[in-house]
This record gives C-alpha cells, sequence and structure tokens, in this order.
C-alpha cells in the first residue's frame, strides 16, 4: 500500500485554505421592527427560535454566512394587540453575508397574517340592549358572524319572536355549543350554526339573507370581515356592534350602556345604505 504524504509546506497551504475560507464567512445582522407591546410582549422568531428581547425592534445575528451566497429566513411575529386576540404574522427575508438587513412586521398583510379571536360572550341583557338599537322585530333574520354559543342569535328568536338567527363560528367547540343550547332552548328550528370563516365569503353567505347583524369579533377580524359584510348585506340591513367598529365604517349611532354588573358597554349602530354596497 502507498501512503501519500503531505510535507510542512503542504499543511501550511490547507492551514492557509482553511483560515482564508472561515475568514470569508460572516454573520448578517438582521433588525426587526414589531407592533409595540399590547396585552402581552410581541414575540419574534426566526426559523421557530424566539430572538431574545422586549420592545418595537429585535436583532437576530445569523450564524457565519457563506460570501457571495443568499440566505433565506423566516421571520414570525406573535402579536397579542389584548387578552382574546392572537395574530400570526410571517414573513420571509433574504441576506448574504456582511449584510445588515432591515425587516418591518408593523403592518398587516391580509393574505399572511392568522387572526385568531377567543370566545368571550356578550352578556344577556348587552344582547337585549343590541337588539334594542337594531329594532328587531318579528320579520328580522338575524346573523352573526363568530357567533360563540349563539346568545345573539337564540335570545332575539326567543324572547322577541325573530323569524330566524344564522351564526357561523370557526370553532367546532363553539358550533357543537351552539346547537345544544338552541336545541335546549327549543329554537333549535330556526337558529342554524355552521362552521365557518368569516373571512370566507362563501361561509358568510347568511349575511346576504339576513337583515340585521349582530356581532362582537375585535378590531383587526372586524376589519378584515367588514368588506365582505358590505358586499352581501342588503340595503336597509342594520348591524350593531358590541364595542368593536368595523374597519372604517363610521357608525350612524354609538351608545354606551349599563350592564346589570355594573359595567358600561359601547355599542355601535349603522344601517346599510346603497351607495355602501359595493
Ligand atoms: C368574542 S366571541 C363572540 C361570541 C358571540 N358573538 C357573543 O357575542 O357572545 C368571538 C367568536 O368568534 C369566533 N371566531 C373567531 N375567529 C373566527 C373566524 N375567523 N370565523 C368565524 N368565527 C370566528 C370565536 O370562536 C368566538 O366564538
Amino acid at each position: 500500500m502507498r501512503t501519500v504524504r503531505v510535507g510542512a509546506v503542504g499543511f501550511v497551504v490547507v492551514a492557509l485554505i482553511g483560515v482564508a475560507c472561515a475568514q470569508d464567512k460572516k454573520p448578517a445582522v438582521i433588525t426587526i421592527t414589531v407592533p409595540e407591546r399590547g396585552y402581552k410582549e410581541t414575540v419574534v422568531k426566526v426559523d421557530g427560535d424566539e430572538v431574545i428581547g422586549t420592545g418595537a425592534t429585535r436583532t437576530f445575528t445569523t450564524p457565519a454566512l457563506e460570501a457571495g451566497k443568499e440566505y433565506t429566513f423566516k421571520i414570525e411575529a406573535l402579536i397579542e394587540p389584548n387578552n382574546y386576540t392572537k395574530i400570526t404574522r410571517p414573513r420571509e427575508i433574504k441576506v448574504k453575508a456582511g449584510d445588515a438587513a432591515k425587516i418591518d412586521l408593523t403592518t398587516e398583510d391580509k393574505k399572511l397574517d392568522k387572526i385568531v379571536v377567543r370566545w368571550v360572550p356578550t352578556p344577556v341583557d348587552i344582547v337585549d340592549e343590541m337588539a334594542k338599537l337594531a329594532k328587531i322585530g318579528k320579520d328580522d333574520v338575524i346573523f352573526d358572524p363568530g357567533c360563540g354559543d349563539a346568545v345573539m342569535l337564540i335570545r332575539p328568536v326567543k324572547e322577541l319572536g325573530a323569524k330566524k338567527g344564522i351564526g357561523i363560528d370557526i370553532d367546532p367547540k363553539m358550533v357543537a355549543e351552539a346547537k345544544t343550547k338552541a336545541k335546549a332552548e327549543g329554537v333549535a328550528d330556526k337558529v342554524v350554526i355552521t362552521e365557518g370563516d368569516i373571512l370566507n365569503e362563501k361561509d358568510m353567505a347568511g349575511a346576504a339573507e339576513a337583515t340585521v347583524v349582530l356581532v362582537y369579533i375585535g378590531d383587526d377580524l372586524g376589519a378584515r370581515m367588514s368588506p365582505v359584510l358590505q358586499k352581501l348585506l342588503k340595503p336597509g340591513a342594520r348591524v350593531v356592534s358590541h364595542r368593536f367598529k368595523l374597519g372604517d365604517w363610521k357608525p350612524d349611532r354609538t351608545v354606551t350602556v349599563k350592564g346589570a354588573d355594573g359595567d358600561d358597554y359601547v355599542l355601535h349602530l349603522w344601517t346599510v345604505k346603497e351607495k355602501e354596497k359595493k
């Protein structure tokens, strides 16, 4: 067997090449801007790992990168503007060795961002106030996008004799609970609940039949849903929202009512006009 010996000179050359390559490798620094603290500090992840830090900017230093090559990093901000809304905002950034890159995650991307609003029920007496504001009567069809346990449908149908209630909820557990409650209250034949996403126009088909919308969904989802509602609702339909506005819609009336629990509740009313339909 022949052995190839690398002499001292060869060893030095190999070592120098190694050092040169290592010197060519450099990290990139990514400055990430995120929404300021809401209910909780925004969490930032790069390729799944949390970037430790607080406040509006976080700095991530990549591992050493080979010169001339482009690398993609997945950045994700987990934003909690309040205690019931979670927004996941994913983005990607391409960097090269030595870059000082910036990425802004403060603005919404309707296609990429995911918004989850958890169930928080509207108290029964506030549902009654909303029904009063909408002047619900026996000919009305009520629609609740994000209906939870369907209190906003069961109550007007049972207590005010409204013709029908239509609700959708993204959470199958809430859909099951709403159906059980409608049955227990004896209005299952008039309250139709389905699983659906308020951001999906097909799932929102009930809005086209509605004369009244009662809603409690949060600013972020409300803003995203409002163009779909605007498109589907008939002129003359009344919309009453518990607390939150619907994007840039300007309410016809805003009232504050005292709840049985002693808290103040803000309610907004809109009536769909012909010119608002797009
Ligand atoms: C604040 S709760 C309001 C429940 C009910 N309308 C009330 O006022 O008692 C919001 C509900 O919307 C549902 N929801 C959240 N995101 C949704 C989406 N994209 N599509 C449909 N429902 C959604 C939640 O599961 C929750 O039940």
